[in-house]
């Protein structure tokens, strides 16, 4: 393997650092690299060309006070192959509350869990205000660049998909929304168009866009909600976007007093908006359903007169922690997929008689469902998603899920290692769903190494295909995404 040291940063976190999302799998790097001649065992398909793009969080500064791994800064890690070839990047995104934390020597903002008032400045980004845009959650790739986004609303960092400098935020042609945008943005691969949505506390509460294949903001409308939300995902159709209003959100009480305290009401229902593409905020159709909250949708699509959605469901969206569980504990058991009992359900909302049906299609512990992106608000068989680690977040095996017969394969990695969010990357020419590969980057503790493991999409069960050495262990995080060549 060659390697390139491409910068050095400080940190203040302590060597020793035993915090549960800042070491272990979820250890930082503060070096950056780019890496080629990789090792290889096995070998690297010659018909798998794009890039494999990962987004983590991964700090460089202690929190003022108390650390949720959601408010890591963005690191972004892509593999790039070519002929047969791989070349590996890690780079922090250069947000710019990263560089003012710089600049500081230490953390300014407040994050998810800690109050707004105890950041040291009173600008900042995010639905809940006064926190810093790490833009660490999600990352996609439009009209050839790589936008990272934050869960919590901001902007969208543009970064070149290889080298991954970051060139600056992402304007929409000027059009870009004051409100800033939910991570999860939705390209449309059959069209080239992006839609987005956001949330706040000031009403109307949620917003939706349309940016053009051109890159200009062509649409954009209110989704009056009835309260603030915490809506994660956003899905489209052909025809459609959907959003959603699950009744986990901050608690209004507690918001009077400047306190923002998820708190889920079970007897609230879930409500989904299903607006037109270009739609009007008066052409929203509601449907409601079973209380529960989601994290990830999987796809959605047109079939009569329904319009079906497949998502995770979670059965506990807020699970009581035990009786002496400490502020930490509480908080960490809410990333327990276990514990939420996320499982995949398919609801049906009925255009012509509004009614909604919704129906579990696999009760095994899943989320971060993945698809060929080529599907997306189509028709689809197979779906790729994360089976979580028990007792805390990360991800130790991939479940193939074929969601028309119900079949699942599932691959448990060995213990110790611990994957990323799994692509799938179609084959050069393929016709079929599954021709192609999956690719995740996996963190082996044993080991105390990492490597992208390729895999047989239309048969995973069968062992690796390959396995490229990186060069340093990376840290856990959330989202990742798989750009053919032909979108670079
Ligand atoms: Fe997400």
């Amino acid at each position: 393997m060659k390697t390139e040291v491409l910068a050095e940063f400080e940190s203040n976190l302590p060597e020793d650092d035993a915090h549960p999302y800042r070491s272990g799998p979820w250890r930082p790097q503060h070096t950056e690299r780019r890496a080629w001649d990789l090792e290889v065992q096995g070998e690297i398909p010659r018909d798998l060309n794009g890039v494999y793009l990962r987004n983590t969080e991964n700090p460089l500064h202690l929190p003022i006070s108390t650390y949720h791994p959601f408010d890591g800064d963005g690191m972004l890690h892509s593999m790039h192959f070519a002929d047969g070839d791989a070349t590996y990047v890690n780079r922090f995104i250069r947000t710019a509350g990263l560089q003012a934390e710089i600049e500081n020597g230490g953390a300014l903002w407040a994050g998810f869990v800690e109050s707004p008032a105890d950041a040291l400045r009173e600008d900042g980004w995010g639905a809940r205000t006064r926190m810093k845009d790490a833009s660490s959650t999600d990352v996609t790739v439009f009209r050839g660049s790589a936008l990272t986004s934050f869960w919590q609303c901001g902007d969208l960092y543009r970064l070149d998909p290889l080298s991954l400098e970051t060139l600056g935020t992402e304007t929409f042609a000027g059009g870009f929304p004051a409100e800033g945008v939910s991570a999860h943005t939705k390209v449309d691969e059959n069209t080239g168009e992006m839609l987005f949505f956001n949330y706040s506390t000031e009403a109307p509460f949620m917003h939706y866009g349309v940016v053009s294949p051109a890159g200009e903001l062509e649409h954009y409308i209110d989704v009056p909600l009835p309260g603030p939300r915490l809506t994660h995902d956003m899905a489209f159709t052909e025809n459609f976007a959907i959003l959603s209003d699950c009744p986990l959100f901050w608690d209004p009480s507690a918001m009077e007093a400047g306190l923002y305290l998820p708190r889920y009401f079970p007897d609230l229902p879930t409500r989904f908006a299903v607006i037109p593409r270009r739609g009007q905020t008066s052409d929203i159709r509601w449907f409601e359903a079973d209380p529960t909250y989601v994290l990830h949708w999987i796809n959605a699509y047109e079939e009569g007169d329904e319009i079906v959605l497949d998502g995770f469901f979670q059965r506990d969206p807020m699970p009581r922690p035990p009786k002496d569980a400490s502020f930490e504990q509480v908080i960490y058991s809410h990333l327990d997929l276990h514990s939420l009992q996320a499982e995949v359900r398919r609801w049906r909302f009925n255009l012509t008689t509004g009614a909604t049906t919704e129906e579990t299609l696999s009760d095994r512990v899943m989320e971060f469902g993945m698809i060929n992106s080529g599907h997306a608000g189509r028709p689809y068989r197979y779906s790729y998603n994360a089976l979580p680690t028990q007792g805390w977040f990360g991800f130790n095996g991939i479940v193939k899920q074929d969601v028309v017969t119900g079949a699942e394969t599932a691959v448990a990695l060995e213990e110790g290692q611990f994957a990323s969010e799994t692509v799938m990357a179609p084959r050069d020419g393929a016709t079929a769903e599954d021709d192609g590969y999956l690719l995740t980057f996996v963190s082996d503790m044993n080991a105390d190494s990492s490597f992208c493991l390729i895999l047989d999409a239309a048969d995973p069960a069968a062992g690796p295909i390959a396995r490229v050495a990186m060069p340093e262990r990376i840290s856990s995080g959330t989202h990742a995404h798989w750009a053919p060549e032909s979108v670079l």
